[in-house]
């Protein structure tokens, strides 16, 4: 989605009081609407694009130029043609995957701390090891990586997929083996959904593992007519109770759609926000956790991030050239 809103303190409240939270109150956006203000001026000085994943905070889509779910935001990374800098307001596999598309511009994440647990749970030197063993049992096998992962594992890997294209990047290939990596219920789910033999590995995203059939069962029979909106790195349980298995942009995409008014949102809380701005219409409950990952891009590290230029994302020309590979495969394949 692109964006482009107001930056009064007035108008900021007004939009943010539909999230009722009383963080966001008149004082708060006053400040808040300025720090917009000094970024959206530095951004074009410095010649940035602001690219921003649909879990961040509500304030920092107000300075994007773009917001989106992983798959919108590799295409949006790879047609970036008149801009210096990208700032990635995500995490860092994101902005790794934007270095990997863009290796001649400078790609910034405001705070280096912003990890993922779920890329954390694959090195590039244990998927090496694994990819070797099964390759002797299937030498067909092919390796898919989620692109939650560093780029190291990408390189590695014969193509990307990310939540949205994940059953269709499996079916495009010409393998009957597929070593998925690192997502185990994201690799579940890819598995009720083809007939070839998905090889998991033992990773999971702490926030959507630990959400509980228990708590959206609750929800669903308390609430009649309800469409249950759930993301594939859920487990599989809770996937059952889903009414459609989705990518957040397309979780968006089916609530603006749906004839149905009351959605019960099954995956981090920030998706939530963008729902209830975007569409003041509906009503969304919440099964959701935080990201503290995500949480840690704040309106005033990207402030920070543009006045000093950091953190500069690096990658060796031959891991960005092998994560480019893997992930541009996707791209020719998914829609
Ligand atoms: P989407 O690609 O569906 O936005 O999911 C991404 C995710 O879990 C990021 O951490
Ligand atoms: Fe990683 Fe999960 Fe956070 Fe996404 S939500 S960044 S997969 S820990």
């Amino acid at each position: 989605m692109e964006t482009e809103s107001p930056v009064n303190g007035a108008e900021l409240y007004d939009k943010l009081n539909v999230l009722e939270r009383d963080e966001y109150d008149a004082a708060t956006c006053d400040r808040l609407a300025a720090t917009i203000g000094e970024i959206r001026r530095l951004k074009r000085e410095r010649r940035a694009v602001i690219l921003v994943h649909n879990y961040q905070r509500p304030e920092i889509f107000e300075v994007a130029d773009f917001i989106g779910d992983s798959l919108e935001l590799s295409r949006k990374a790879q047609q970036v043609s008149d801009a210096d800098i990208i700032v990635f307001c995500g995490v860092h596999f994101m902005a790794e995957t934007a270095k990997a598309l863009n290796p001649q511009r400078t790609v910034l994440l405001p705070d280096l701390r912003a990890g993922c647990s779920l890329a954390d749970s694959v090195t590039a030197e244990a998927l090496a090891e694994r990819k070797d063993e099964l390759l002797k049992l299937y030498p067909d096998l092919q390796v898919v990586s989620y692109v939650n992962c560093t780029a190291e594992v990408k390189a590695l890997s014969d193509v990307c997929c990310t939540s949205a294209n994940a059953v269709q990047v499996v079916e495009a290939l010409d393998s009957e083996h597929v070593l998925f990596v690192p997502d185990q219920n994201l690799a579940n789910y890819v598995q009720s959904q083809t007939a070839k033999q998905i090889i998991s590995w033992d990773g999971n995203c702490y926030v959507h593992h630990q959400i509980t059939a228990a708590e959206v069962e609750k929800v669903k029979h308390g609430v009649p007519g309800i469409k249950v909106l759930a993301h594939p790195e859920c487990r599989a349980d809770v996937l059952a109770l889903a009414d459609a298995v989705l990518s957040t942009s397309a979780m968006v995409a089916y609530a603006q759609k749906s004839a149905a008014d009351k959605f019960l949102v099954v995956t981090e809380c920030g998706l939530s926000d963008r729902l209830l701005m975007e569409i003041p219409n509906k009503h969304f409950y919440k099964a959701c956790k935080l990201c503290h990952y995500m949480k840690m891009i704040t309106l005033d590290g990207v402030l920070d991030s543009l006045r000093h230029l950091r953190y500069e994302i690096e990658l060796t020309e031959e891991t960005a050239a092998g994560a480019r590979r893997a992930l541009e495969k996707m791209l020719s394949i998914a829609v």
